[in-house]
């Protein structure tokens, strides 16, 4: 028998027998806040739910709604709140709704998140995303129950498999999850748990499973992958080998990773710059701060000369390397002389890019119970003038491209010009219009024109 819900039906599925039950109205909508980390364990997220009979609707119809959630900085977890009551209201608050809260806020909020939005029911921590399809499958078929997956597992948990057919032209692989560096400002130790890598075998069969329905380019994927397998001394096996094994699948254009703890950086994966052709001349190293004292206080384990001399050692092995960072502004204490110091050691290390936030009080971390907070207006002034000289940094790097021959990764149809889309080495955006292109290539081009944040190119005529 198969059975009909209405989205506004009370408590429709009579479950006496519920082999008879069929559900059909099983659509999802799932919206994604935070880093890859979360975007890529969404993707997982909906291959189960793929896998389970599931089809994905827009919020306005969607029966069941999946937040994965973020609470890297507190402005995300406002986001989170607003977007239930959104839902709630959209939905007239119907019972039948189910939504589910996942990620780093629902690890920190927990249960509590059950008795505010009446409709949730499934709350899971970035461990508990493996079993959430099956949790979702139990409550649709049992209205009353609420249920919460927040433990941390002791090992690396693998997800759902890839679906067979075409992989995107550029994918994102997960090499270990978790962080227990304990950066004074930071949450993550407290909603992803300690580091937990991922099995080799287990990464590289992913790998090349990817290669081999179409990606062209892949980033590694973890807090500090730099960390990779530290907390497995048995396996005998380091970042850097790890990168080599990736590096060597046939086929595989392009090899990125993300995020590198400066601390953790091996001489051995600075040699894998010079070494490995497809190895990206990119890599994304967070600073935090230029302040030797700022640094200490946020335990980060190196000093700004440090930080420097791997910047040198980098450039040297690679002479075209960029690099981009992460920046936080009026971290407790910070001063004039300490914010100079930051400005002073971005111009050191030439950033082409950085992400930079002002300090956000996190619950439970060491930080929070620093007293000399610094202004939000003092932080809001330092944001504008690093962000400003950052976004000269970033246009006079793209503007500095105009006219050199380069190779752009094709990703896909691009909205302009009906043209296409795809990245440059250092993963800048690049748009053509050419007869050439097709997904997955690896085009030769010369770029014509630098905007803001992207570039465009034509077809180079010779390679
Ligand atoms: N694992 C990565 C970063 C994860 S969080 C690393 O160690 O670099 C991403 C970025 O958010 C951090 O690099 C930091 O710049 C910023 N961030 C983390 N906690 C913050 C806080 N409490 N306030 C402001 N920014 C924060
Ligand atoms: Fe947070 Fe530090 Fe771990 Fe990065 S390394 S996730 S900033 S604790
Ligand atoms: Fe946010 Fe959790 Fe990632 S706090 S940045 S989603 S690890």
């Amino acid at each position: 028998m198969t059975k009909r819900l209405g989205r506004m039906q009370n408590n429709p599925l009579q479950l006496n027998n519920p082999d008879e039950v069929t559900v059909n109205d099983r659509t999802y909508n799932i919206v994604t806040f935070g880093c890859q980390m979360n975007v890529n364990e969404s993707a997982w997220l909906e291959r189960g739910l793929k896998r389970a009979g599931f089809t994905p609707a827009p919020e306005d119809s969607a029966r069941v709604h999946i937040l994965n959630t973020c609470s890297v900085r507190a402005k995300p977890v406002q986001k989170v709140m607003s977007l239930l009551g959104r839902i709630e209201k959209l939905t007239n608050a119907d019972p039948d709704v189910l939504v589910a809260v996942g990620g780093c806020v629902a690890q920190q909020v927990g249960e509590q998140f059950f008795k505010r939005f009446p409709q949730v029911r499934l709350v899971f921590g970035p461990d508990g995303t493996a079993n959430a399809p099956a949790a979702l499958e139990r409550l649709l078929a049992e209205p009353g129950l609420k249920l919460s997956l927040l433990d941390f597992s002791a090992e690396y948990v693998d997800k759902e498999p890839l679906l067979n057919g075409p992989a995107p032209t550029s994918a994102y692989v997960d090499i270990m999850q978790g962080c227990d560096n304990f950066c004074t400002y930071c949450i993550v130790p407290f909603t992803r748990g300690p580091k937990k890598s991922r099995p080799k075998q287990s990464v590289l069969a992913e790998c090349r499973t990817l290669v081999e329905q179409g990606s062209r380019e892949i980033t590694l994927l973890g807090q500090n992958v730099n960390a990779y397998a530290l907390d497995q001394p048995d396996w005998n096996i380091s970042f850097a080998e790890l990168l080599y094994e990736v590096a060597a699948i046939p086929g595989l254009l392009r090899l990125r990773f993300m995020t590198s703890h400066p601390k953790d950086i091996a001489p051995e994966v600075i040699d894998a710059f010079k070494d490995l052709p497809n190895l990206c001349p990119r890599l994304h190293l967070p600073l935090q701060s230029g302040s030797n004292r700022v640094l200490e206080r946020m335990n980060r384990g190196y000093t700004v000369e440090r930080y420097l001399e791997i910047v040198s050692a980098l450039r040297e092995a690679r002479p075209e390397l960029e690099l981009s960072t992460d920046i936080i502004v009026g971290f407790p204490g910070e001063t004039e002389a300490d914010f100079e110091a930051t400005m002073l050691a971005m111009q050191n290390a030439r950033f082409i890019d950085s992400f930079s936030f002002c300090y956000s009080d996190r619950p439970g971390t060491k930080s929070e119970r620093f007293l000399d907070k610094v202004s939000s207006s003092v932080a809001l002034d330092r944001l504008a003038r690093l962000q400003a000289w950052q976004t000269n940094q970033r246009e006079a790097f793209l503007k500095s491209q105009v006219g050199k021959q380069t190779h752009m990764l094709v990703e896909s149809p691009s909205k302009r010009n009906n043209g296409w889309q795809g990245r440059d080495p250092y993963g800048h955006i690049v748009n053509i219009v050419s007869e050439q292109a097709l997904p997955g290539r690896l085009l030769p081009v010369t770029i014509i024109e630098a905007k803001k944040h992207s570039l465009i190119a034509k077809e180079a005529l010779n390679d």
